[in-house]
């Protein structure tokens, strides 16, 4: 179905053809309206084209409600201030709206669903544990794939894993020299990071470790068979830690293509970099420079010792992606230290000539009420810890409100509510700003939390079952009726749902859709509050338990773009 936006610009879209003819016009916009006085939506189209119509905007406007097409949406149309459009929508359509709701999926008129989204998060960087901007990309990046398919893209998930660099001479010598075996058995990254910081400990006081981890990386790098057996280990130890963690979040990916898949297609990136003097010499390495208006640093590709960097596995992927798919928008998520990194790839793409719509979706660092929460060496905020914390205090929260359920139960709403209240303490935000993670406040049934919000869905469910239990099942032949003013806004709410994905995909911003489930949870309290659901006339029972069952479903499929799960009872 179209969304309710879209059905009502087609009715005044063709109201206006019919009225002014082919003139080139601005096209008909609709927006929810801001007080309910002023109806169900509003529209500014004779403002907008009262310079093109010629005439005063409230004669524009009076001429199209006067010749507004039939339809069986609009009740009526007042015209208010200097020319706007009062919208207000026939109940009955209203009703029959929001019982398609969650049972039919929007399309979406002139969304270019074409070819592939790629999305580009996680990528932690092997051998090394998860940091606290690991967690906040994979949060966010696993969000904004579920809002984009959600829309009906088809996107990749690709996991750019960080396994390249100077680091594995540094672990090699590392592990030769100083690996536990039974602590690398038990926690494998673990193991190399300590192996690591104990070669950074080391090479201060034995100077030489740095030329034989130089010595051992070339090796690797030149394909010498015991250092390559090593380096692919390590990513398969790491993999299977990270993996872990996935699972527990159900975060998956398409792909794992790390920084090395690239390593072959990188000469030939820095030829044509050259070739279009795009990247020049500049004392022994090569450098892209840009306009001195742009305000870019320089960018080195390749090292005076031939090594090539980051950015160039960058620029490779690109190529790669172009070559390989049918490319739609590449989306990348990384914290806010990363901005230039992806100004200056972007920007040399382009001058390559590479025609494909990137964005840098960056979000700012988290951090403890009681102090930084960050990788400062030695006190890295591991990530297992973090949801093993939410699960032990969502326990604490569930075995004090629910002695009763089974340990079972208990420890699986723990997780649930847990993680669910880690993923939305990130969510709800503005990616952009600062979060300040505080554990009573994620973790509060009250405000705009995740638990508040499973446990409002939790509520109708324990309604919807109280019903059925009184013989009153959810009848989907049932009219939505509205006699109080809380039911109405209700459904216009729900009806507001796919209008949010849209904004939330194209800023990839998933707080939006948490304000929007924030706001439905009180729409559905005050309806509750005025709106008794049981003991109540048939007519109007079976129209509430269908208000009642759409926004269970609603919050339940939000949270789900969310990557939040719901629970039946809590
Ligand atoms: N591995 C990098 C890091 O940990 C993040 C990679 C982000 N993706 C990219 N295509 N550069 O900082």
């Amino acid at each position: 179905m179209l969304t309710i936006e879209k059905q009502i610009e087609k009715i005044l879209s063709e109201t206006v053809k019919a009225v002014y003819g082919d003139k080139e016009l601005k096209p008909v916009e609709i927006t929810v309206a801001t007080n309910e006085k002023f109806g169900d939506f509003q529209c500014n189209f004779a403002m907008m084209n009262s310079k093109i119509i010629g005439g005063n905007p409230r004669a524009i406007a009076e001429n199209i409600v006067n010749n507004i097409v039939a339809n069986d949406v609009i009740e009526k149309i007042e015209i208010a201030g200097p020319g706007f459009l009062n919208i207000f929508l026939k109940d009955a359509f209203l009703g029959e709206l929001v019982k398609k709701i969650t049972k039919e999926s929007y399309q979406y008129d002139g969304l270019n669903l074409d070819g592939d989204v790629i999305i580009d998060y996680s990528s932690p960087n092997i051998a090394k544990r998860m940091h606290i901007g690991h967690l906040r990309s994979t949060i966010i990046g696993d969000s904004i794939k579920r809002i984009y398919r959600f829309l009906g893209y088809n996107v990749v998930a690709d996991n750019h894993i960080g396994d390249w660099g100077t680091q594995f001479g540094k672990l090699i010598i590392g592990y030769r020299k100083w690996l536990n075996e039974d602590a690398y058995k038990a926690n494998a990254i673990e193991e190399l990071e300590r192996v690591y910081v104990e070669f950074t400990n080391q090479s201060a006081d034995h100077p030489e470790l740095e030329d034989q981890a130089r010595e051992e990386l070339k090796k690797l790098q030149s394909g010498d068979e015991e250092n390559y057996r090593l380096w692919q280990e390590f990513i398969k130890v790491s993999l299977e830690e990270y993996n872990k963690l996935y699972t527990r979040m159900g975060i998956d990916f398409d792909t794992y293509y790390g920084e090395s898949f690239y390593h072959d297609l990188m000469p030939g990136v820095l030829a044509e970099l050259e070739e279009k003097k795009i990247a020049i010499e500049d004392q022994g390495a090569k450098v892209v420079f840009f306009p001195e208006e742009e305000k870019l640093n320089p960018c080195i590709v390749q090292k005076k010792d031939g090594a090539f960097l980051y950015a160039t596995s960058d620029i490779a992927t690109v190529k790669y992606r172009l070559d390989n798919y049918n490319v739609n928008k590449l989306i990348y998520v990384t914290d806010e230290r990363q901005q230039d990194h992806f100004k200056q790839f972007f920007r040399i793409t382009d001058m390559l000539g590479w025609e494909v719509e990137k964005q840098h979706v960056w979000f700012g660092i988290m951090r403890f009420a009681d102090g930084v929460f960050s990788t400062r060496k030695g006190n890295v905020i591991r990530l297992v810890d973090l949801l093993d914390e939410g699960k032990n205090r969502a326990y604490e929260i569930v075995n004090e409100k629910n002695p009763d359920l089974s340990e079972e139960e208990k420890n699986t709403i723990a997780e649930i509510v847990g993680t669910g209240a880690i993923k939305y303490a990130d969510l709800s935000q503005n990616r952009q700003t600062a979060v300040i993670f505080e554990w009573d406040k994620i973790l509060s049934f009250e405000g705009n939390t995740a638990p508040y919000l499973q446990y409002s869905y939790a509520r109708i469910k324990s309604i919807l079952r109280k019903a059925t239990e009184q013989g009153k099942e959810v009848n989907e032949e049932a009219t939505v009726i509205f006699k109080d003013k809380a039911e109405r806004a209700l459904a216009h709410h729900l009806t507001q749902f796919p209008t949010v994905v849209l904004k939330a995909a194209e800023s990839c911003r998933p707080n939006l859709i948490a304000d929007y489930l924030f706001e439905l949870s009180k729409k559905f309290n005050s309806f509750y509050n005025a709106c008794p659901i049981l003991n109540q006339e048939d007519e109007i029972l079976y129209s509430r338990l269908l208000l009642a069952e759409r926004t269970a479903a609603m919050l339940k499929e939000g949270l789900g773009i969310l990557g939040i799960q719901t629970l039946e009872r809590m």
